[in-house]
């Protein structure tokens, strides 16, 4: 069934465990997920951007959200808006069918400028108000997300932030954090903790400490009731880059966040972990590779299939590793 965030989330953290909301854009995506969630029992958070919202269309994203829900129908499944850059944005979600919203007010509206944090509060606020009276979710996001290696914000997908920031500007401040969930109600809060969109992360391979985990405690300990959530939480597996250069692919060194360091941070109360490059790059990988192998082939079936297996892959080791499998 279609079921609210605020449930599943009070669910993982009553059980101590954190539950992986992958991006989706088509139909071998949202299988893929489905599949694998149902596989292992685990509950499914499938978020969708405005960017996702535009390549399908509404109706058809809409519509293939119910169409998982009904296909699975013991499956726990929240439909969520993922980085909503407006209250007009959320409402919208809301008119289609989603059961939870971010409002992302840590930009303005432009998805570049760095918001003030009043207008955070404020606009918010408002999506507070809207969502709670028909049972939606809502999430939020405070400080900006962004790498601490190379201290600068997110490149690739405009949200931005200004190259002069220090890292302490870059994290989320516990005491503000405090005071955004009392002022806003919010029922879950994206944190920035050194992560950034993207598969280009970090330049170097990660030695431990990528993620400012000392500061996701101190951040829990003032937010107890606050589900945390990680923004920017792709691996990028190197097994994946080496398959997309091997068959003809061009994609610099990179780094993503390490497994075990959001394993560590799902102890202190990171509940949502989003995930969109990893299956991009999966599927990309296995794109490639059929088509080096089987350069006659046309049918968009015959590559979409080890593209959507691939897909499944990385769902099923998420849940896994996060400790959703049994979950559902
Ligand atoms: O936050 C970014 C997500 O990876 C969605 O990306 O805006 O290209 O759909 P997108
Ligand atoms: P990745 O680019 O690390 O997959 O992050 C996705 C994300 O945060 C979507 O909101
Ligand atoms: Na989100
Ligand atoms: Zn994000």
């Amino acid at each position: 069934p279609l079921v609210s965030m605020r449930q599943l989330l009070d669910h993982a953290a009553e059980n101590r465990y954190g539950i992986p909301a992958f991006n989706v854009n088509n139909l071998e995506q949202v299988q893929a997920i489905m599949s694998a969630a149902a596989e292992l029992d685990a509950p499914v958070i499938m978020q969708a951007s405005a960017g996702a919202r535009k390549y399908a269309g509404e109706d058809f994203l809409k519509h293939l959200i119910q169409a998982a829900v009904e296909a699975y129908p013991k499956v726990p499944v929240v439909m969520h808006q993922d980085h909503g850059q407006s209250p007009a944005v959320c409402r919208g979600a809301i008119d289609l069918g989603f059961s939870s919203v971010m409002m992302d007010g840590s930009l303005e509206e432009d998805g570049k400028t760095i918001a003030s944090y009043e207008y955070n509060v404020d606009v918010t606020r408002t999506v507070v108000d809207m969502a709670h009276a028909v049972g939606v979710t809502v999430e939020g996001e405070l400080g900006c997300l962004g790498s601490l290696e190379t201290m600068k914000g997110d490149k690739e997908d405009g949200h931005g932030t200004d190259a002069t920031m220090t890292r302490d500007q870059l994290l989320t401040d516990p005491e503000q954090a405090a005071d955004f969930v009392k002022q806003t109600q919010v029922d879950a809060l994206a944190i920035a903790i050194g992560t950034s969109h993207g598969a280009y992360k970090f330049s170097r391979k990660p030695t431990g400490d990528i993620l400012a985990i000392s500061r996701i405690k101190e951040i829990n300990a003032r937010i107890p009731n606050t589900h945390l959530v990680m923004h920017g939480s792709s691996s990028v597996p190197q097994d994946l880059l080496e398959e997309i250069r091997k068959y003809g692919g061009d994609m610099k060194e990179t780094y993503g966040v390490p497994v075990e360091e959001i394993q560590e941070a799902i102890k202190y109360g990171v509940r949502k972990i989003n995930i969109d490059t990893d299956i991009r790059l999966a599927m990309t990988a296995a794109i490639r590779r059929f088509f080096a192998e089987n350069p006659s082939k046309f049918d968009p079936r015959e590559y979409l299939k080890p593209a959507r297996e691939a897909a499944k892959a990385i769902c099923l080791q998420r849940y896994q590793q996060f400790g959703c499998a049994g979950q559902g």
